[in-house]
């Protein structure tokens, strides 16, 4: 048992027969993933929605019924991991691209529950780099302004030596903020610009963390 594995297996415990669940994307995700798939697979009866192609995958794999959003109104219970989270519950995501997915599936949900590692725990967001969704279109443009609004470093994002593109058809720009003093005041003027599609703060979704340690050990809080 590792951490990961620890938080993502606990979490699975809030799933129950008849829900509708999004299921998170990455490598804590995958745990609760592969938990849900583990009590469907023993009659666990629910139906899904995944945040990432990656996260449908897997939810294939272990026989999780997946619905279109056109099919329900809201999900009961979300559950997805983060790159950091503070002492409010405030969160960075989208190390791994899933963003705009993560945040339209969390903030559709009843209830929303963090799965972290206990070294995604932080006093205050800004350490890890915070992914910015971009329009393809002119984004030289919104990178620019960007670089001129905050005057930090922010790199376009790439993979095997192109621009990344996420599930959406979109690029990411990572930004080190070094310290995010107020969440809230960032999240409200990154949504403000023209050519930015998401980004990965997440501010008053979350409900409850589940956080793992290497011992096996969780820990909720609320
Ligand atoms: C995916 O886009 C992310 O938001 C992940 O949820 C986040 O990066 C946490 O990933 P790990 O569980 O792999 O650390």
């Amino acid at each position: 048992m590792n951490a990961k594995q620890a938080a993502g297996y606990r979490a699975a415990d809030w799933v129950e027969d008849g829900m509708i669940v999004g299921l998170g994307t990455g490598s804590t995700a995958y745990y609760a993933i592969e938990k849900i798939g583990e009590r469907v697979g023993q009659g666990l009866k629910i139906k899904a929605i995944a945040t990432s192609n990656a996260s449908e995958e897997l939810a294939k794999q272990y026989h999780i019924p997946l619905i279109h959003a056109s099919e329900v109104e809201q999900l009961d219970l979300a559950i997805d991991g983060a790159d950091e989270v503070d002492s409010n519950m405030a969160l960075t995501k989208g190390g791994g691209g899933a963003l705009l997915r993560e945040k339209l599936v969390a903030i559709n949900s009843k209830q929303f529950i963090v799965i972290a590692d206990h070294s995604k725990m932080v006093p205050h967001l800004g350490s890890f780099k915070l992914p910015i969704e971009l329009v393809p279109f002119c984004y030289e443009w919104t990178l620019g302004q960007l670089r001129r609004n905050y005057n930090v470093p922010i790199e376009m994002r790439t993979r095997d030596g192109e621009l990344y593109v996420t599930d959406n058809g979109n690029y990411i720009a990572d930004a080190a903020f070094g310290v995010i003093s107020d969440p809230g005041k960032l999240s409200q003027e990154l949504k403000a610009m023209t050519g930015v599609v998401e980004h990965g703060l997440f501010v008053n979704i979350a409900d409850m963390v589940v956080v793992g340690y290497e011992d096996g050990r969780t820990e909720v809080i609320e």
